[in-house]
């Protein structure tokens, strides 16, 4: 991250696994503004931890997450077609080095798109995650108000900054989103030190963290995943969780990604934009299904699905409008490659039947899907 005394910046360099977390942004973003500007009239982007809203490499230098957040509204081609929703970008950052210069990004942002559509608002904050989060929440409580439809995206550096209390604040109503980094490798590490259990009860939202301690390698990773995720659905009451496992070229896991949500149709978009963003050779993002590794790529295997499914549906006949509504509720799958790229090759196979399909392969609205029973 940048260092910065009052007066002067630092800025670092953007490494590969951050150009994919800002792809991964990119994409879901460019999805997300049309659909939730369709029926909602104010709508906020919240970057609470936004950094100084450039890296140091690159020509022109690359751009932070809520540059690119602002970019991807502004630049998109239904952006004419969005003039009716007012969009409210909120940008925190604690450094205030860092945020005098995403301050005079924006000023630059707004020169470049003069005249400024009166539609789009910024402001920018300079505080702790804690401190604006809760001010704004007492502030809407006070005029018991609700926040508008929130994308939140939180981003920190370690463990100490976000408490699950705040991130169940923040998203308690049925429009919030939350995409939060997890500092997988830290907490993995310092799980059974002692040395900053208050920082991970906070984060986790429970003590059970301190469980990991006595697992070693893949089973202490897999548990402390799989609590971080279990709290955001009980704790922040979030029925629909993504997560993304960040890996170096040395097969290093880095940190996780949780995309967080209550409706069905931001899952099946952020994980179409997370098979968007292609590995390079420098990391990948990967999760798990069916007892094996999901490694998230543009060329798309769908052998964990097939296994899935058979096993999930075993014995039934269920609609394609299930199935569908299956794969992106339950599996690291998008809606996109449950037809073509998963069920008629299982049905060249002769692995399902259906006894109401028009043409084999093809799966119209109310396809009955026929499943074989299991393997008792
Ligand atoms: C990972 S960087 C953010 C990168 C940015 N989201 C991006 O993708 O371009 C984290 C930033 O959070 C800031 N920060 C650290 N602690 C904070 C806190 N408690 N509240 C708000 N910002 C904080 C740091 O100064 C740093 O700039």
């Amino acid at each position: 991250m940048p260092t910065s005394s009052a007066a002067t910046l630092k800025l670092w360099d953007r490494p590969p696994h951050t150009a994919a977390k800002h792809s991964l942004l990119r994409a879901y973003l460019g999805a997300w503004f049309p659909i939730i500007a369709k029926y909602n009239r104010r709508v906020i982007y919240y970057d609470a931890f936004a950094g100084p809203g450039e890296y140091n490499n690159g020509d022109p230098r690359y751009p932070g997450s809520p540059m690119i957040a602002l970019e991807t509204l502004l630049d998109h081609d239904y952006f004419p077609k969005m003039g009716r929703t007012e969009f409210l970008f909120l940008f925190n950052e604690q450094d205030s080095a860092c945020s005098d210069n995403l301050a005079r990004l924006v000023a630059e942002a707004k020169q470049k798109h003069s005249p400024w559509p009166s539609n789009v608002k910024v402001g920018i904050e300079n505080k702790t995650f804690i401190e604006v989060t809760g001010m704004m929440l007492d502030d809407l409580d006070e005029r018991n108000a609700r926040l508008a439809p929130t994308f939140a995206f939180v981003d920190p550096v370690g463990v100490k900054a976000t408490p699950m209390s705040i991130l169940a604040r923040l998203t308690d109503y049925p429009k919030g989103e939350l995409l939060v980094y997890f500092a997988h490798e830290a907490v993995t590490r310092f799980c059974g030190a002692g040395n900053i259990d208050q920082a991970l009860t906070d984060l986790f939202g429970a003590g059970e963290y301190k469980g990991a301690a006595l697992l070693q390698g893949a089973q202490r990773s897999q548990y402390v995943h799989d609590l971080y995720k279990r709290q955001l659905h009980e704790v922040c009451k979030f029925p629909y969780i993504q997560s993304f496992a960040m890996y170096d070229n040395r097969g290093k896991r880095l940190y996780d990604l949780f995309y967080c949500t209550r409706e069905l149709i931001g899952l099946d978009r952020m994980k179409a934009a997370m098979w968007k963003v292609a590995p390079s050779g420098d990391f990948s993002f990967r999760d798990r299904l069916a007892n094996q590794e999901i490694i998230f790529s543009q060329v798309i295997d769908t052998t964990p699905l097939r296994k899935h499914l058979l096993d999930h549906f075993a014995g039934q006949a269920v609609t394609i409008e299930s199935v569908v509504d299956h794969v992106v509720a339950a599996t690291p799958y998008a809606s996109s490659h449950v037809k073509r790229a998963t069920l008629a090759p299982m049905q060249k196979d002769g692995l399902i039947s259906s006894p109401n399909q028009a043409r084999k392969g093809f799966y119209s609205d109310g396809t009955i899907i026929v499943f074989p029973p299991g393997q008792p």
